[in-house]
């Protein structure tokens, strides 16, 4: 059964505290966040003080997707800021080993994001170390943006690895998830699931969340 992670990047951010309650009544297992720095990608969306706001109203897991040059500069922030999972991307770091440690050692679970032309094999020596690999589905910076059909192939290759090394991570696809693209990506193997527009520029978000929920336990 996939976890779906509703993507806050998408939500509407004059009405913040309508848009945490509606996720908290919804089934979506997870609440993701994006924090862009305008370096590592062309795109800057939101830090702490937004953060620190919406963490006391929200029900669910905050994973919070890094997409900044220096993660291991905001580590701790990010732990006192009420993050589960804390992904940082494998481009945006030399010392991957080191800093997904660092994660661990503040509380939260390790992820480790891959951009579409980041080889899964990459992921190979870390694999036994981390909780949760993002793999993009689109190039990093914006929402709404169209799926790469590529990341099937990918997540083939990364749910091989994962079998062949008796490692344990979580497998998230995030990008330009929809109805259309869910029950192909479940069946291959997806464990959560990011949907920023598709979810919050529908008519009911919460019925877009539970009809994804169910259309993974459809194919489960
Ligand atoms: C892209 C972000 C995604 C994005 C997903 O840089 O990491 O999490 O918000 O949004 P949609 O589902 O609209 O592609
Ligand atoms: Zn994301």
């Amino acid at each position: 059964m996939a976890i779906i992670a509703p993507s806050l990047l998408a939500a509407d951010f004059g009405h913040l505290t309508r848009e945490v309650e509606m996720i908290n009544r919804s089934q979506a297992g997870w609440l993701h966040i994006d924090v862009m720095d305008g370096v590592f990608v062309p795109n800057i969306s939101f830090g702490f003080p937004v953060l620190k706001s919406v963490q006391p109203l929200v029900q669910k897991p905050l994973d919070v997707h890094l997409m900044i040059i220096n993660p291991q500069n905001y580590v701790q922030a990010f732990a006192d800021a009420g993050a589960e999972y804390l992904s940082v991307h494998i481009e945006a770091t030399a010392h991957l080993h080191r800093l997904v440690h660092q994660i661990k050692e503040c509380g939260m679970k390790a992820g480790v994001a891959i951009n579409p032309h980041t080889p899964v094999a990459s992921l190979e020596d870390i694999a036994h170390d981390i909780d949760l690999v993002c793999m993009m589905s689109v190039n990093p910076g914006f929402g709404g943006q169209k799926f790469i059909p590529h990341t099937y192939t990918k997540l083939e290759q990364l749910k091989a690895l994962r079998n062949r090394s008796g490692a344990s991570f979580l497998i998230e696809i995030d990008g330009g998830v929809n109805a259309e693209n869910a029950p192909k990506l479940i069946a291959l193997g997806a464990d959560v699931l990011v949907a920023g527009q598709f979810v919050f520029s529908s008519a009911d978000p919460v019925k877009t969340i539970s009809d994804l929920h169910e259309l993974s336990a459809a194919v489960n």
